[in-house]
C-alpha cells in the first residue's frame, strides 16, 4: 500500500499520497491540496517545496553527494576532463559514444561564430559594461537571429538549437570581455577544442595567437564540468519558470543568466575574491571576517560559504581546492589569497556558529582563485559560471518541455494588504502629512 500523509485541519482529516524518488527522497503530493482543503502552503524560498520530478542531477546535501545522470562528480576529475562529454551526458541522458561526440563537436565548431550584425550589437554597450549584462542580452538576441529555433518541434531541431546555444555562449562571453576592454573581437578557430577556442577568443590578438597551455585547458574543462548542473538551483528554477510559459530556449536561458548574476548565487565567486582582496589589503583580518559573518547586526556574509542544500562540504569545493593546489603549484603561482582562503576555512570549520548551521565551503569558495591563476579576469567569473551551467539549463528546459505534468509556473500568495477600501477623489485627499 502506497504511503499516505494525513493532514488534519479543524475537525477534518485529509489524506495525500507520498511519492518517492529513485534515491529514496520522499514528498507529499499536494497537487490537490487547495481544491480539497481551500488552503495553500507557505514556503518562501521554496526550501521545502519540490517543483518537479527530474532525472538529471542528484544531490544528497547531508552526505555531500552530487551525481550527473547517476555518475558521481568525483569521477569527472580525470587526467583530461572533457566538458563536451559531460554536457552531452547531462543534456541527452547518457554518456556519448565516439560518434556522438564527433558529430556534436562538428556542430559546435560550425556554429561557434556569431552573425556579423550580432557583433554590431556589442558596439551599443559602453566600454566597461558588466559582461553578465551583455551575456544575457546577447543570448536573448539569438532569438532574433535564429527564428527557426523559437519553436522546437522535434529532437533534431532541439539538438541543433542546443548545440548552437552551447557553442555560441562561449563566443558571446569572449566578445563581452573584449568589448568591456575595448579590444577587437577574435574569430573562433575551427581547429581548437571548446575550451581552447574560448581561451583563444578571450586572449589572442589579431597579430598574435594566445598560446594555449594544455594544463590550463584541462583545468577549465574541469571547472566547467563542476558547474554544469545542480538540480533546481535559483537559475535553473528560473529557466524552468520562464520555459513553463513556453518561452523559447534562448529567452529561458537568458533569464537564467540574470538569476545567476547575484552575489548569493553565481556572483558569489566574484564576491569571494573581493572579500579575500579586502583581507589582503589589510582592511579586515580573517578573524574579523569570521566575527562580522557571525554578527546579527552586520549584513556581512562569509562569501563562498553555506548552501541551501549542502549541509556538508560541497563535493565540488573539495575537488576545486585540490585543483587549486595543482594549478598554482604547476604554474609556480604563489597567490596570497589562497592562504587567506585556507585560513578562513580553518577558522570557520571550528567555529560553533558555522558548525551549528552546517556552513561549509561551496563551489564558489575556491573557484575564483583557480580562475585568477589561469588568467581569467575577475569580472568574468560569473560569466564562467554561466558557460559551465548552460548544459544544465538546456537539460532542465528540455526535461520540462517534455514533461506532461508541466503547467505554467504560477505560485500563490497570502495577501496581507489593506482590506476593501474606496477610491477618494484627489481634491478630497489629505496631504500625506
Ligand atoms: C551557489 O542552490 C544551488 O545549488 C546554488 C549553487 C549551484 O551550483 O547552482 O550551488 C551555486 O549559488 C552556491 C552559493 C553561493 N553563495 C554564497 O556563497 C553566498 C554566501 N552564502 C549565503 O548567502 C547562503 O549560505 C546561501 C544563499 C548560499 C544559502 O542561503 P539559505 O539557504 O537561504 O540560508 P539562510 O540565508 O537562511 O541562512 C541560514 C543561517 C542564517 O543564520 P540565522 O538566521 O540562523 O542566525 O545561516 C547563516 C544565516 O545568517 N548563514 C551565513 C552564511 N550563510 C548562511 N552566515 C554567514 N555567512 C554565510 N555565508
Amino acid at each position: 500500500m502506497a504511503e499516505r500523509a494525513i493532514l488534519t485541519i479543524g475537525d477534518r482529516s485529509y489524506e495525500f499520497p507520498v511519492i518517492e524518488g529513485s534515491e529514496g527522497e520522499r514528498a507529499i503530493d499536494i497537487t490537490e491540496l487547495r481544491a480539497r482543503t481551500g488552503l495553500i502552503t507557505y514556503d518562501p524560498g521554496f526550501g521545502n517545496t519540490g517543483s518537479c520530478i527530474s532525472n538529471i542531477t542528484f544531490i544528497d546535501g547531508e552526505k555531500g553527494i552530487l551525481r550527473y545522470r547517476g555518475i558521481p562528480i568525483e569521477q569527472f576529475d580525470r587526467p583530461t576532463p572533457n566538458f563536451i562529454e559531460a554536457a552531452w551526458l547531462i543534456i541527452f541522458g547518457r554518456l556519448p559514444t565516439k560518434d556522438d561526440l564527433a558529430g556534436f563537436n562538428v556542430i559546435l565548431t560550425e556554429n561557434a561564430h556569431l552573425d556579423e550584425s550580432m557583433k554590431h550589437n556589442f558596439e551599443g554597450f559602453p566600454v566597461g559594461a558588466p559582461p553578465m549584462a551583455m551575456l544575457s542580452a546577447m543570448i536573448n538576441a539569438l532569438s532574433c537571429f535564429h527564428p527557426e529555433y523559437l519553436k522546437l518541434s522535434d529532437e533534431d531541431t532541439f539538438e541543433a538549437a542546443a548545440a548552437r546555444l552551447f557553442s555560441k555562449i562561449r563566443t558571446i562571453a569572449a566578445y563581452s570581455y573584449r568589448r568591456s576592454k575595448g579590444v577587437p573581437y577574435i574569430f573562433p578557430n575551427p581547429h581548437l577544442r571548446y575550451c581552447a577556442n574560448f581561451l583563444h577568443m578571450m586572449f589572442s590578438m589579431p597579430y598574435k595567437d594566445h598560446v594555449i597551455d594544455s594544463d590550463i585547458e584541462d583545468a577549465l574543462n574541469l571547472i566547467f564540468i563542476l558547474h554544469a548542473d545542480h538540480e533546481q538551483n535559483c537559475s535553473a528554477a528560473t529557466v524552468r519558470v520562464v520555459g513553463s510559459g513556453q518561452a523559447n530556449l534562448f529567452a529561458s536561458v537568458a533569464a537564467g543568466v540574470c538569476a545567476l548574476w547575484g552575489p548569493r548565487h553565481g556572483g558569489a565567486n566574484l564576491a569571494v575574491i573581493r572579500m579575500l582582496e579586502d583581507v589582503h589589503r589589510g582592511n579586515h583580518s580573517p578573524e574579523e571576517c569570521i566575527r562580522m559573518a557571525k554578527s546579527q547586526t552586520s549584513d556581512f556574509r562569509l562569501m563562498g560559504f553555506g548552501h541551501r542544500v549542502y549541509k556538508n562540504y560541497d563535493p565540488r569545493a573539495r575537488i576545486l581546492k585540490a585543483v587549486c593546489d595543482r594549478v598554482l603549484t604547476r604554474h609556480h603561482v604563489n597567490d596570497p589569497l589562497l592562504e587567506i582562503a585556507l585560513r578562513l576555512e580553518e577558522l570557520a570549520l571550528k567555529d560553533e556558529y558555522f558548525v551549528e548551521r552546517k556552513l561549509y565551503p561551496n563551489v564558489d569558495f575556491y573557484s575564483g582563485i583557480i580562475m585568477r591563476a589561469i588568467g581569467i579576469p575577475t569580472d568574468m567569473f560569473p560569466v564562467m559560471f554561466a558557460i559551465g551551467r548552460v548544459p544544465g539549463w538546456i537539460a532542465q528546459w528540455r526535461e520540462q518541455q517534455g514533461d506532461p505534468q508541466t503547467r505554467i509556473a504560477r505560485p500563490r500568495q497570502i495577501y496581507a494588504g489593506p482590506t476593501v477600501t474606496s477610491y477618494i477623489p484627489i481634491e478630497r485627499r489629505e496631504s500625506a502629512g
